[in-house]
């Protein structure tokens, strides 16, 4: 009997179901022999022993449902090895979950924190395979999670709709976009949506430029302007602070989020009519797109056979569209920014996308 958990943690991302569903789909293909532990909540279910013994048939018909049939929540890596309540120890009980249960392996789907934890698993003696999902798409060591190209979509279509009442209004609309501490989503939705700015963690932005290519537009004859940014984009002068004295400077000034705090400078130095819009964890919401489909089915399909030939302990991930095989121990930890010399800034800026910046 092959006996193989599966849990999906962290933040949920469309297409976890359908990486689910190629992962059993791939083992039941070459054999029957298998009985598949689905951990309830992410680590929490590995931890507690919370589990549901499933087959195939509890893996069908979800290729286009969104969210986790598993659920999930978030079990920060920082805390694994501080212990719970009654001194809890929450790595030696996953691992105690894993031996009780006789597991082969345990595929792990997940973002950033997640790997970490995978990885720490690995080095404590467990067989991991992992599927790298978020929307944020700022795993290290694949070109795309799935999530991504689902969770673009939803922030294009928020900013087509603004598009027509920023025109009707004459307004400026800010729309903040997820993505963490990159500018993936942001940069893609901004330029699919025709966002005149976009502004990105990665390139942090100078007010002034802000407010000039917004008036230079104005003057044109462009009587609305739509400013894409990322949940993490910081100014210049936040940018050269520490972390410490930015969370100090931002407690001082009541800082909700960045949509919000563009939104009070320019308010200040522009007599325009701002607006901003927070399409929030919509992006995560719904089903996925096409492509988050395939995606997920081929890095699932991949999983199990990296199951079946029990090569252990790295992530299926994909690069020049091929399917690729990644250590765990090189994935976690690491974060993958947007380049802010990458060939689709300059070409961004060529069709005259402004980043913000001097
Ligand atoms: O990692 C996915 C993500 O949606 C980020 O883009 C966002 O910063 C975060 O999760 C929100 O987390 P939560 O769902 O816990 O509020």
């Amino acid at each position: 009997m092959l006996k193989v958990g599966m849990l999906t943690s962290g933040g949920d991302c469309q297409a976890l179901n359908a990486a689910m569903r190629g992962v059993v789909k791939g083992l039941y293909a070459k054999r029957k022999d298998i009985e598949i532990y689905g951990f309830i909540d992410g680590y929490k279910g590995l931890m507690y022993s919370d589990f549901k013994v499933m087959g195939a048939k509890d893996f069908s018909g979800i290729l286009n449902k969104g969210g986790t049939i598993l659920g999930t929540s978030r079990q920060p890596f920082k805390l694994m090895r501080v212990p719970g309540e009654n001194g809890f120890d929450k790595v030696e009980a996953m691992k105690q979950t894993y031996h009780k249960l006789g597991l082969d392996c345990l595929v792990v789907l997940g973002g950033n924190g997640t790997h970490k934890s995978a990885n720490m698993l690995r080095e404590e003696g467990l067989n991991v395979v992992t599927l790298p999902k978020t929307i944020d798409n700022d795993l290290w060591g694949t070109e795309m999670t799935f999530g991504f190209q689902s969770a673009i979509d939803i922030a294009t279509e928020t900013i087509d709709r603004i598009h027509t009442t920023a025109s009707s209004h004459s307004r400026v609309f800010i729309v903040e976009v997820m993505g963490h501490k990159v500018g993936w989503v942001t940069l893609y939705a901004g330029i699919a949506g025709g966002s005149d700015i976009i502004l990105l963690p990665e390139i942090p932005y100078d007010t002034d430029e802000i407010v000039k290519v917004l008036k230079e537009r104005r003057k044109d004859g462009h009587k609305f302007s739509i400013i894409a940014i990322a949940e993490g984009a910081i100014t210049k002068e936040d940018a050269k602070l520490t972390k410490k004295e930015l969370k100090k400077k931002r407690a001082k000034s009541k800082y909700t989020c960045a949509s919000d705090e563009l939104a009070k400078i320019l308010a200040k130095e522009t007599d325009f009519e701002i607006r901003t819009a927070n399409p929030g964890h919509t992006q995560r919401g719904g089903n996925p797109c096409a492509y988050d489909r395939v995606l997920s089915t081929r890095l699932g399909a991949t999983a199990a056979q990296m199951i079946l030939e029990e090569d252990y302990g790295k992530m299926a991930a994909i690069k020049n569209d091929k399917i690729i095989r990644v250590p765990l121990e090189e994935v976690a930890g690491k974060l993958k920014y947007v380049d802010p010399n990458d060939d689709i800034i300059t070409e961004a800026k060529l069709a005259g996308i402004s980043f913000g910046e001097k």
